[in-house]
C-alpha cells in the first residue's frame, strides 16, 4: 500500500476512523436521498445509474434511468438493442461513446459471463467502459464488497478533511485518494459509505457554495477547523475548449421534408442523424455575407462548397436570405459555433454520393436520435421561420 506520509497526509488512528464511519453513516441513514436506483441492488441497475450520473445531475438522470430500464430491462436486451434505439435512449445526455461501451460490455457479459453480471471487482473492471470508479461503485453497492468509488466528489471531500495538497485534476493523484479510501471505508456497509460521501460531496461539500458548518463530519475536517476551506480541493483551471466553426444547412424539399445525413465517422456524435454541416477555418466578421461567398475560401475543397455540396447530395438549392442567430454548443474539448443557412431544393435528389441520407418530415424526427447541437439548430430554425411544422 502507498505510503500516505510521502504525500504529506497523516491518516487517523483506528478509533477516529471508527467514529468517522459512525457519524457519516448515521447522517446518511437519516438524510439519504430516495433515488430509484437505491431501491435496487441489481448490479445492472446500479451500473446504468452510475454511468448516467457521470454525465449529469441526479434530477436529470431519473427519467433517463427509468426509460432505459423500460426499453432494456435486462443485460440481454441491452446487448441486442439496435443502434438507433440505443442512441435515442441516451439522446441529450452527451458522451455517446459511453452508451456504446455499455452495449459492448453487455455483449461481453452474455459471451463471457453466461449473461450473469460478474460479481468480483476484477470481473466488473474487465468490462468495456468500466473504470475503477464505476467498478468500485457497483462492487460496493450491489455486492457489498469493500471497494472505494473515488470520483471528483470524493476527492473534494477528502481534500478538505485532510487538507490534501495534491491537484485532484491530475489522474496520477487518484491513487492517493484510493489508498485513503481503502483505510476509511466501512467494511460492513461499503456501498452506503461510498454513497454517503457522494451525497455529502454533491450538496453540503459542493464545489461552489459549500456549507461546511452543516457537515455531519465537520469536527473531522482539517480545512474546516483551520479555516482553509477556500484553499481545498487543489485544482488547476481546465483548458478552454477549442472553437470549431461550422455552417449548418437546413435543406427542405417541396414536400416539406428535411435533409439529414448519418454521421458515419467514429468520432464525435458518431451514428447520429444530423443536418449537413460544413466546417470552415473561421467565420468572417461580416455576418451578412452569404454562405458561399464566405466558404469559397475553404482550402480543403477542390470545388466551391456550393458545387461540392450540391454534387455530394445531388440537389440544386435555392438559398433563402434569412438571418439566424448564431448557435453555440460546448462539448468538453470543443466549442461548436454554428451559422445556419436555409435552402429549398429545386430538383429531386437521385443519386447522393454521401453515405446515408434521409429526407424526413418533422413529424418523424422523434423516431431518430438527434444530438444536442442538431436540436438547437432545429429550434433556431423553427423560431426564425415557423416553418418546421408545415408541409
Ligand atoms: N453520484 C454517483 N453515484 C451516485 C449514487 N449512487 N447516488 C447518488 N449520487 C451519485
Amino acid at each position: 500500500m502507498l505510503d500516505l506520509k510521502k504525500y504529506g497526509i497523516e491518516m487517523w488512528e483506528d478509533e477516529k476512523i471508527t467514529s468517522f464511519r459512525q457519524k457519516l453513516l448515521t447522517w446518511y441513514d437519516e438524510n439519504k436521498r430516495d433515488l430509484p436506483w437505491r431501491r435496487s441492488n441489481n448490479p445492472y441497475h446500479i451500473w446504468i445509474s452510475e454511468i448516467m450520473l457521470q454525465q449529469t445531475r441526479v434530477d436529470t438522470v431519473i427519467p433517463y434511468y427509468e426509460r432505459f430500464l423500460d426499453w432494456f430491462p435486462t443485460v440481454k436486451d441491452l446487448a441486442i438493442a439496435p443502434e438507433e434505439r440505443l442512441l435515442k435512449a441516451w439522446e441529450g445526455l452527451g458522451y455517446y461513446s459511453r452508451v456504446r461501451n455499455m452495449q459492448e460490455a453487455a455483449q461481453q457479459i452474455v459471451a463471457e459471463f453466461e449473461g450473469e453480471f460478474p460479481h468480483t471487482y476484477e470481473g466488473i473492471f474487465s468490462l468495456k467502459g468500466i473504470g475503477p470508479y464505476t467498478a468500485g461503485a457497483i462492487a460496493s453497492i450491489a455486492f457489498g464488497l469493500p471497494e472505494p468509488a473515488v470520483d471528483g466528489n470524493v476527492m473534494r471531500v477528502l481534500s478538505r478533511l485532510f487538507e490534501v495538497n495534491l491537484d485532484i485534476g491530475i489522474p496520477a493523484n487518484r491513487k492517493v485518494f484510493q489508498t485513503m479510501m481503502e483505510m476509511l471505508i466501512d467494511p460492513e456497509r461499503p456501498g452506503d459509505f461510498n454513497q454517503a460521501l457522494m451525497d455529502l460531496g454533491s450538496d453540503i461539500e459542493a464545489p461552489v457554495n459549500p456549507r461546511p458548518e452543516d457537515s455531519p463530519v465537520k469536527e473531522f475536517s482539517a480545512a474546516f477547523l483551520h479555516g482553509t476551506m477556500e484553499k481545498y480541493p487543489i485544482k488547476a483551471p481546465k483548458k478552454k475548449p477549442v472553437p470549431v466553426y461550422l455552417y449548418g444547412l437546413i435543406i427542405q424539399d417541396a414536400q416539406g421534408r428535411f435533409l439529414l445525413e448519418k454521421n458515419e465517422t467514429s468520432g464525435l456524435l458518431a451514428g447520429f442523424w444530423h443536418f449537413p454541416l460544413i466546417e470552415v477555418g473561421e467565420f468572417p466578421d461580416d455576418e451578412q455575407l452569404s454562405l458561399f461567398e464566405i466558404a469559397e475560401n475553404r482550402v480543403s475543397f477542390d470545388l466551391s462548397p456550393k458545387e461540392s455540396f450540391e454534387q455530394d447530395y445531388d440537389v440544386v438549392v435555392d438559398w433563402q436570405s434569412i438571418h439566424f442567430p448564431q448557435i453555440q454548443h460546448v462539448f468538453s474539448h470543443r466549442k461548436w459555433q454554428i451559422r445556419l443557412f436555409y435552402g429549398r431544393v429545386v430538383n429531386v435528389a437521385k443519386d447522393p454520393k454521401k453515405g446515408q441520407v434521409l429526407w424526413l418530415h418533422p413529424d418523424n424526427f422523434s423516431d431518430y436520435p438527434f444530438a444536442k447541437p442538431q436540436q438547437k439548430m432545429w429550434q433556431t430554425f423553427q423560431k426564425a421561420t415557423n416553418k418546421g411544422n408545415k408541409k
